[in-house]
């Protein structure tokens, strides 16, 4: 058993398996004459691509996810990871491996948040002081300081709380494969985006392969890199996102992706996709009279009469009147109204409804590290929705 499981704690990246994952003509039947849950279902996720499931209620998508982990065993058909049947690793090799985040978060209500993350690292056998760094490291990657939230229980967390732990959780042995069952169907619509937001940033800095369950279309064509529409236990389409939307396989599925299917496609690009409109930064602590030169020399050009000013650091303060500019740039007492304040990975439709919401012009757009990297307005936006050839 050892011999088949050779990665040591601490592993380097060249034995980071792959993780690419095939299901091949994979069925379940819980009784021996009723409908199969999963009736031979194909689909191969290349390696640290999203692959969403999505369909109604019933129709086998946590069954699926169940068997790719063993939970429950497969009627006929099989499972591949990296090359190999499931069948030939065990249980705790298989967990080691796939990260399994359910649909009714499954916290531990009896240990605190920093134990239920350390769940798997414990079970690898991982030292104290590893487990902790590990722990602390993925609190703080959830958005989550260690300090506060490591001791707490679950019920003393919010839902959406209580959701980016089961995700760290799922993360914490660093597993090549993710198995999400409607991780964030448990959180309002915002909670909800800012979720999405987080896992594909973190889906960014480690790629990891993914099979990711949705009721939802819109967050299926968020997130999917591709997705996998089921009924009745059978696929009936698997495409990228703006295939599924643009060639619907039949009925059923054009009736699941909605008539608004134009405006689903905003979901598609994200606003580092477009070009941006150059914002007239101006930087705390700037002498008044050397931004005076850069208005007159036309390198700085006024938006209604105004400049944003920035921080040190680059990150959006204000929009202040360049009539109200006087000795140094400061950052004004009312910061705070360079909103909506959007990540450049945000999809179109999301910073479309952001910039409605508030009623501003213009979207301050930011990199990771919240500089801002230039403004986005209804203009941008319908110059991308009328070149759909490249939206895709
Ligand atoms: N342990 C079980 N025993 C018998 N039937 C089961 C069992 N688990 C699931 N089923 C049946 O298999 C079918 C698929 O269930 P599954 O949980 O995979 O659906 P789902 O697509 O995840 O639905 P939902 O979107 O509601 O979560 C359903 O008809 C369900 O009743
Ligand atoms: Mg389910």
């Amino acid at each position: 058993m050892a011999a088949l499981d050779p990665a040591p704690p601490g592993r380097g990246p060249a034995e980071v398996a792959a993780g690419v994952l095939e299901l091949s003509d994979l069925t379940k039947r819980f009784s021996a004459h009723g409908r199969a849950a999963v009736d031979g279902i194909s689909l191969t996720v290349p390696a640290g691509e999203v692959c969403v499931l999505i369909g109604p209620s019933g129709c086998g998508k946590t069954t699926a996810m169940r068997m790719i982990n063993r939970l429950i065993e497969p009627t006929s058909g099989d499972i591949r990871l990296d090359g190999r049947s499931v069948r030939d690793f065990s249980p705790h090799q298989l967990r080691r491996r796939i990260g399994y985040v359910i649909q009714q978060v499954g916290l531990m209500p009896h240990l605190t948040v920093a134990a239920n993350v350390a769940t798997v690292p414990r079970l690898l056998g991982w030292d104290r002081e590893r487990t902790r760094a590990r722990t602390r490291e993925l609190l703080d990657l959830i958005g989550l300081d260690p300090d506060e939230y490591g001791p707490r229980y679950p019920a003393e967390l919010s839902g959406g709380q209580q959701q980016r732990v089961g995700l760290a959780r799922a993360l914490a042995g660093d597993p090549p494969l993710m198995l999400m069952d409607e991780p964030f169907s448990a959180v309002d619509p915002i909670t909800r985006e800012r979720l999405q937001n987080d896992f594909l940033r973190l889906h960014r800095a480690v790629p990891k392969t993914v099979v990711f369950v949705s009721h939802d279309i819109d967050e299926a064509v968020k997130m999917g890199d591709r997705v996998a529409v089921m009924r009745e236990g059978r696929i009936v389409q698997y495409a990228p996102p703006a295939e599924l939307l643009a060639r619907p396989a039949d009925d059923f599925v054009a009736d699941f992706v909605g008539a608004d299917r134009a405006l689903k496609s905003l979901s598609l690009t994200r606003l580092e996709d477009l070009d941006l409109l150059p914002a007239p930064l101006v930087r705390a602590g700037d002498e008044v009279a050397a931004v005076r030169a850069r208005l007159e020399s036309g390198e700085l050009e006024p938006l209604g009469g105004t400049v944003l000013v920035v921080d040190p650091g680059g990150r959006p303060a204000a929009w202040i009147p360049v009539a109200r500019l006087e000795g140094q740039v400061r950052v004004p007492a009312d910061a705070g109204q360079a909103d909506p304040v959007l990540d450049r990975i945000t999809t179109l439709r999301d910073a479309l409804s952001a910039i409605l919401e508030s009623g501003a012009a213009y979207g301050t757009v930011v990199d990771g590290e919240g500089r801002v990297t230039g403004l986005v307005g209804l203009d941008e936006i319908g110059r991308a929705i009328r070149r759909p050839a490249e939206v895709a």
